[in-house]
């Protein structure tokens, strides 16, 4: 198997390059309307400028917004129906004309999305505990001006249409065999994370990836492997650092992203060569926590029905006999700024082990990593 990866360097909201009705799954983070640290950006456009600088609040942010809107309407055309968008997006609280607002980033988003025909699906809140200095904002301890913190974003999730159709026998087999763990399940699909582990990423550029508002690589591939499957195109409008890619690279997916500064792209290549590392110790952990999972339950003895066809260990349900997690192998650049990677499948045989991992990519179990370096 083999799956290719794409980077262009160009402004989202004309997507040229990408078809329409191409793309199975969009996983982004925007640059956030009324978040000091993107304002050079979004006052690159002369009208949002002078409402900022003449401190009109509520105006800057729909005027930051209807450019944003322009890069959701090409999300909407490159969609296939049945099509997944999932958006991260924070809300902004600010002060303007000595007056303290809350920016509602997330649901101008959602109004425009539905606007647009996008079917909304449970959100996810992604729970960021702060221990800002300025988390107590406001009055401090004295009531009534005293605000509440911010210690959320979210994730929205979008359909294009009704499900997606799976018709041919390959596409039902390469659906069962994208399967994840019914544990996995139980604990990605809450409403609410509270767990983002970060299998840890080289900075490279520190600076760069801190003006970029990266989000933690579990963030990527936990979406991708929710809602995607193997071989699918999962494009990131908003590129930064270039985490959607690399956790495509390693759930097997396709990928396009675009990014509108050219600053990242060392970042980016650098990001390429050690996205075959970064997914090997990310499978390898799946495989270890489901084994813990399944020792533990044994223990208990609790009598596990299913034996997964491909690896021979017990799994929980049927969906989940034909799972099989493909192991990136090589990643090669073919010109610049595309990516070609190899994977190695599995053998189906019910006696096989799981999958070999190479060694160096067994993560110490230390609980909860930092989120970045
Ligand atoms: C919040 S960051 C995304 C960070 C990314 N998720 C990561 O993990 O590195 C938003 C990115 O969108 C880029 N951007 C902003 N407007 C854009 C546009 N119109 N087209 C393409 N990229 C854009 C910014 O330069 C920035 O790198």
């Amino acid at each position: 198997m083999k799956t290719d990866h794409h980077i262009r360097f160009a402004d989202a909201k004309k997507m040229t390059d990408v078809a329409s009705q191409s793309v199975h799954l969009v996983v982004t983070s925007p640059p956030y309307p009324m978040i000091e640290m993107w304002d050079a950006l979004f006052c690159q456009q002369a009208d949002t400028k002078k409402a900022l600088h003449s401190q009109k609040g509520i105006y800057a942010f729909e005027l930051m917004h209807r450019q944003l809107d322009r890069v959701w309407n090409e999300l909407y055309r490159v969609l296939v129906p049945g099509g997944i968008a999932c958006i991260n997006i924070g809300d902004a609280t600010r002060t303007i004309d000595n007056e303290f607002a809350l920016y509602p980033n997330h649901s101008r988003i959602l109004s425009h999305m539905i606007g647009l025909g996008l079917t909304n699906l449970p959100n996810i809140l992604w729970r960021k505990q702060t221990n800002a200095p300025n988390k107590f904002m406001g009055s401090g301890m004295m009531p009534p001006g005293a605000y509440v913190t911010l210690e959320h974003e979210y994730i929205l999730i979008f359909r294009k249409g009704g499900k997606r159709l799976f018709n041919s026998q390959e596409e039902k087999m390469n659906r069962r065999q994208s399967a994840f763990f019914w544990e996995e399940r139980n604990q990605w699909f809450s409403d609410v994370w509270m767990d983002l582990k970060g299998t840890r990423q080289k900075t490279g550029d520190k600076q760069l990836r801190q003006r970029s508002g990266a989000y933690p690589y579990e963030l990527a591939y936990r979406l991708i492997s929710m809602f995607s499957v193997m071989g699918d195109t999962v494009l990131d409008p908003f590129l930064g650092t270039g985490t959607t890619l690399f956790a495509a690279v390693a759930a097997g997916r396709n990928s396009v992203g675009y990014e509108i500064d050219k600053a990242f792209q060392p970042l980016v290549g650098q990001g390429f060569g050690q996205a075959i590392e970064q997914g090997l110790r990310r499978i390898s952990e799946r495989f270890d926590e489901h084994l813990e999972f399944v020792s533990d339950r044994q223990t208990a003895g609790k009598v596990i029905k299913y034996t997964n066809q491909v690896y021979g260990f017990p799994v929980i349900t049927r969906q989940e006999i034909e799972l099989m997690i493909p192991l990136p192998t090589a990643v090669k650049e073919r010109t610049q700024n595309q990516f070609r990677v190899s994977y190695t499948m599995p053998e189906a045989s019910p006696t096989a082990q799981p999958a070999a991992v190479p060694a160096t990519s067994q993560p110490k179990k230390t609980g909860q990593l930092p989120l970045f370096d």
